[in-house]
């Protein structure tokens, strides 16, 4: 079994009082930060994040020091940063361990992302489940305007910050970063058509970045220990495909579902699936084998067992059908799961998901959960999915049809399933109609006509 290096984000978790100050403080808490506004100008700040090839931990993989440089340069203010907090990706909790067992450690990575993007007021928009988030971080937010860690001319410099902390409505959409913005605003939480993206035009129409609780936490560190720390751990960019931009540092895995020991576990990126369950999550439960695994929260798609060695990278997944790493959710399914029951969990997810701005979303995954419902209840034809794949190839940024990423969320999962489990949805479907898998019905109104 390979070495792996000691935990840095999950340094803190498990210690006594670890969201104090005083604990943090005794690890080296807020050293970070007092060198930047020291020693560093907001550039250089930008300079190391971007050397360090640190890529956003939302979903997207956006290399976080390029997003920075995207705000209007002498631009007279206010910029504003939100941090994404809503965490509403099945299967994703480890912005919820950060922000409950280490809230400090977030805190120092948002005053120094603001400080490296002039930001004078961050909005932390938590997720409105988390209400344990909510104190500590409140709690340590306070700390830090008695210690001068935040609000006017802080240590000293000539740097002033607010955060403020925002609860969530409740919703997988407010966790896009403009359906967050709007419900930020007070308003539906339905993302925006970009352009204008948010470096330009975001929160109250100023220049705004959005980035997520894990990122700013790896940018504390990178601030820290510098690029070059960050940088020893990772993939380098595949030669073969030019857009991949490496897979660097450690990154926090959150592995559920059929295995011995579930949980939010800390790894350089790159590590494979297989290693993920095997090392740290005690293999798949029950002597089991695995069958399938949503490699990134279920918005990724799916791997076949035969797949489990891709590493769990920025750009390995695209090579075996999946959509990306995205909150490097793993959920692990074993043989005993029905490929039905998963494809009509993810369909009924993202029909009730869906804000329903976009027709090919609102109806897509609207007409996918109805086809899964009928195929599921013994009512199923095999042209039902080939029907599924088509809207599954139809709906989403990729194909250009829709506003935001949550139609291509639904489809991944749709084109990997059946896709990759082909034969057992047309055995489910044959075993279960076998009369009538061939036949389209007339729709009933059309039968009670034809009677008359
Ligand atoms: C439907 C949908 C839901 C999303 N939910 C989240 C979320 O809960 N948390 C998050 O950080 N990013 C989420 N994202 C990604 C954000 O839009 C955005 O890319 C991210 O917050 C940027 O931060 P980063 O660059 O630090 O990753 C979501 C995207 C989509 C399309
Ligand atoms: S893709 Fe779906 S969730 Fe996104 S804006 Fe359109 S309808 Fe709303």
């Amino acid at each position: 079994m390979p070495q792996r290096p000691e935990p840095v984000l999950l340094a803190n978790v498990g210690k006594p009082d670890s969201w104090t100050l005083r604990v943090y403080e005794q690890t080296g808490g807020y050293q970070a930060l007092r060198k930047a506004v020291k020693e560093m100008t907001p550039v250089q700040v930008i300079d190391v994040v971007k050397a360090s090839g640190l890529r956003g931990r939302g979903g997207a993989g956006f290399p976080t020091g390029l997003k920075w440089t995207f705000l209007p340069k002498d631009h007279p203010g206010p910029i504003y940063m939100c941090i994404n907090a809503d965490e509403s990706e099945p299967g994703t909790f480890n912005n919820r361990i950060l922000m409950e067992d280490d809230p400090h450690q977030v805190i120092e990575g948002i005053i120094l992302s603001c400080y490296a993007t002039r930001a004078t007021t961050a909005y932390l928009y938590l997720r409105y489940e988390y209400p344990l988030c909510w104190d500590r971080l409140q709690a340590a937010i306070d700390e830090c305007y008695a210690k001068n860690y935040l609000g006017k001319n802080i240590l000293g410099s000539d740097f002033s910050l607010d955060i403020f902390l925002h609860r969530g409505a409740a919703a997988y959409i407010c966790g896009e970063e403009t359906g967050l913005i709007e419900s930020l605003e007070g308003k539906r939480a339905w993302p925006r058509i970009k352009p204008p993206f948010p470096a330009v035009e975001g929160a109250f129409r100023k220049p705004t970045v959005v980035n997520n609780i894990e990122t700013v936490a790896c940018v504390k560190h990178i601030v820290g220990r510098g690029a070059d720390w960050f940088k020893s751990m990772g993939v380098p960019p595949d030669p073969t495909n030019p857009r991949d931009a490496g897979s660097y540092g450690p990154k926090l895995y959150c592995l559920s579902g059929h295995v011995n020991r579930p949980g939010c576990y800390e790894a350089p990126l790159g590590i494979t699936c297989r290693e993920l369950i095997d090392e740290f999550g005690g293999g798949v439960w029950k002597g089991r084998k695995g069958k399938a695994a949503i490699p990134g929260g279920i918005s990724m798609g799916l791997l076949a067992e035969q797949e489990f060695d891709t590493p769990l990278d920025f750009n390995a997944l695209g090579k075996v059908g999946c959509m990306g790493l995205g909150t490097a959710a793993v959920v692990v399914m074993d043989e005993s799961t029905s490929m039905v029951d998963f494809l009509y969990n993810s369909c009924r997810f993202f029909q009730h998901e869906s804000c329903g701005q976009c027709t090919p979303c609102r109806e897509g995954t609207a007409w996918s959960l109805r086809m899964l419902e009928r195929i599921r209840h013994g009512n199923g034809r095999l042209r039902d999915l080939d029907l599924l794949l088509e809207i599954g190839d139809t709906i989403g940024i990729i194909p250009g049809t829709t506003i935001c990423g949550l139609a291509d969320g639904a489809a991944w999962p749709i084109k990997n399933a059946i896709r990759k489990f082909r034969e057992e949805f047309e055995n489910y479907i044959k075993n279960t109609n076998p009369t009538g898998y061939m036949v389209t019905e007339p729709v009933p109104a059309l039968v009670q006509l034809a009677a008359h």
